[in-house]
C-alpha cells in the first residue's frame, strides 16, 4: 500500500455530531526504532510487544461547524484543559488532514486520560496517538460505512505513525512489526502489521513489569534522539544490525527460544542507549539505579536460571520481561531486590495484550 491508498474519496454524508471512545495500549519494542527521515519514515524495522494495562483512553466529541479553514478543538487531560498538549495535536492534524479531509468541518472536544500515573516516566505518545487515531477512524467510518476492519486498523496505524512512529504499533497485538523488511511479507514503513510468522505461546503470554526508576521528564526527547542518528558514526551498522536482528527473531519466536530471546532483547536495549551515548551531542538516559537493576537481573538469572531479562525505552525505567510460568518467582525477586531501586518503590505489572479496544458509551 502507498500513501495514496489512504486518501478517501468524497464523503457521501457528514454526520452532524457524535462521539467515539477508544482505549489504546502502550507497547515495548524488542528491536528498537531509533532514527527516522521525514515524515516519520523509520530508518530500520522494529517490533514490539503490545501491552495490556498501560493504556490511554480518549473520547472525541464532534460537532459540525462552518469550515472557516482552521482546526477547532479543545483538549482535556484527566478532566482539565491542557494547553501544552495542543501544539502536538495541531502538528498531527496538519499531517493527517489530507487523509481525513473532514477535520476542519468539525469542532472537537478531545478528552484523554492514562491508566498509568502522570509523570511516571512512561511515554504516553504511543498509546495517546493510537487512541486519537482510532477515534478519528470511527468518525471516518460513519462517513464510509462499507470500510472493512483490516483497512480500518491499517489506516488507524498509518495515522498514528504520523503522530508518533512507535504509536503505529499500538493499534493491534500481541506482536507488531513496523518498517520495511525484505523477508517480512506485508511489512511497511507507513504502518505497523501483526507479525506474520509462527510465535510460540510462551511469547503471547509474556509479562512486563515496568520498574519506575525515574518519573521526571527526561532531558532529551525521542524526537531529538532520532535526529541525532543523522550523521551518527555508527548509524549505518546499527540499521543493518536491526535488519539482521529481525531475521534472528524468526526462529526464536517459532521455537520459544528463551535464551536466544534474552540475548537479542538485552543487546537491542543496550545498543539503543549506546547510540545515545555516542551521538553528538552525547547524552545518557540511564540512571545509577538502572544499572543496579540490570546487574541484579544478570546475577539472579545466573544463580536461578529463571529466564527473566530487561529492555529499556528512551528513559531510565527498566522493563522486566519474563514468561508467565515464572511470574510468582519474578514477583518475589522484584519485591526482594528490585523495588528498592525504584522511585518511591513504584513499579507496574503489565503483560502482552491484544491491542486497542473500542469503548461503548
Ligand atoms: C526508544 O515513537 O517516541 O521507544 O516518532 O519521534 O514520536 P517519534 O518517536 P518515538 O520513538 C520510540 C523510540 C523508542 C524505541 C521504539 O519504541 O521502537
Amino acid at each position: 500500500m502507498t500513501e495514496k491508498d489512504f486518501l478517501p474519496k468524497n464523503y457521501e454524508n457528514l454526520p452532524q455530531k457524535g462521539t467515539s471512545t477508544w482505549k489504546a495500549p502502550s507497547n515495548i519494542a524488542l528491536v528498537k526504532y531509533w532514527g527516522k527521515r521525514p515524515i516519520q519514515i523509520p530508518a530500520n524495522p522494529s517490533i514490539s510487544f503490545t501491552l495490556d494495562t498501560c493504556a490511554t483512553t480518549t473520547t472525541i466529541t464532534f460537532d459540525k461547524k462552518k469550515n472557516t479553514g482552521d482546526f477547532s478543538f479543545e483538549l482535556l487531560f484527566e478532566g482539565k484543559p491542557k494547553e501544552d498538549f495542543k501544539p502536538k495535536i495541531v502538528t498531527f492534524f496538519e499531517r493527517v488532514e489530507a487523509y481525513l479531509p473532514f477535520l476542519k468541518d468539525y469542532h472537537f472536544t478531545i478528552e484523554t486520560s492514562n491508566s498509568f500515573p502522570h509523570s511516571s516516566g512512561i511515554a504516553s505518545s504511543a498509546s495517546g496517538m493510537a487512541a486519537l487515531s482510532l477515534c478519528l477512524m470511527d468518525i471516518e467510518k460513519m462517513m464510509v460505512p462499507e470500510m472493512d476492519q483490516t483497512f480500518f486498523n491499517t489506516k488507524a496505524s498509518f495515522l498514528a505513525r504520523l503522530g508518533s512512529g512507535s504509536a503505529c504499533r499500538s493499534v493491534e497485538g500481541p506482536l507488531i512489526e513496523f518498517g520495511v523488511h525484505d523477508h517480512i511479507p506485508g511489512s511497511s514503513d507507513l504502518f505497523g502489521v501483526p507479525y506474520p510468522f509462527v510465535v510460540d505461546e510462551v511469547f503471547t503470554t509474556f509479562q512486563d513489569t515496568i520498574l519506575l526508576v525515574h518519573k521526571g521528564e527526561k532531558q532529551v526527547s525521542s524526537t531529538v534522539g532520532h535526529q541525532l542518528m543523522h550523521g551518527h558514526p555508527y548509524a549505518r551498522n546499527r540499521f543493518e544490525q536491526a535488519l539482521q536482528n529481525m531475521d534472528a527473531l524468526k526462529p526464536i519466536f517459532a521455537h520459544g527460544d528463551l535464551e536466544g530471546f534474552i540475548k537479542l532483547v538485552e543487546s537491542e536495549a543496550l545498543i539503543l542507549h549506546a547510540m545515545m551515548m555516542t551521538s553528538m551531542p552525547y547524552f545518557m538516559l540511564m540512571k545509577p539505579a538502572t544499572l543496579e537493576i540490570i546487574h541484579k537481573i544478570w546475577k539472579y538469572r545466573e544463580a536461578t536460571k529463571v529466564p527473566v531479562c530487561f529492555t529499556l525505552d528512551a528513559g531510565a525505567n527498566v522493563h522486566l520481561l519474563y514468561p508467565d510460568h515464572v511470574k510468582e518467582r519474578v514477583h518475589q525477586f522484584i519485591d526482594d531486590q528490585l523495588a528498592k531501586h525504584c522511585e518511591n518503590g513504584h513499579y507496574i505489572h503489565d503483560r502482552v495484550g491484544l491491542g486497542a479496544q473500542k469503548i461503548n458509551s
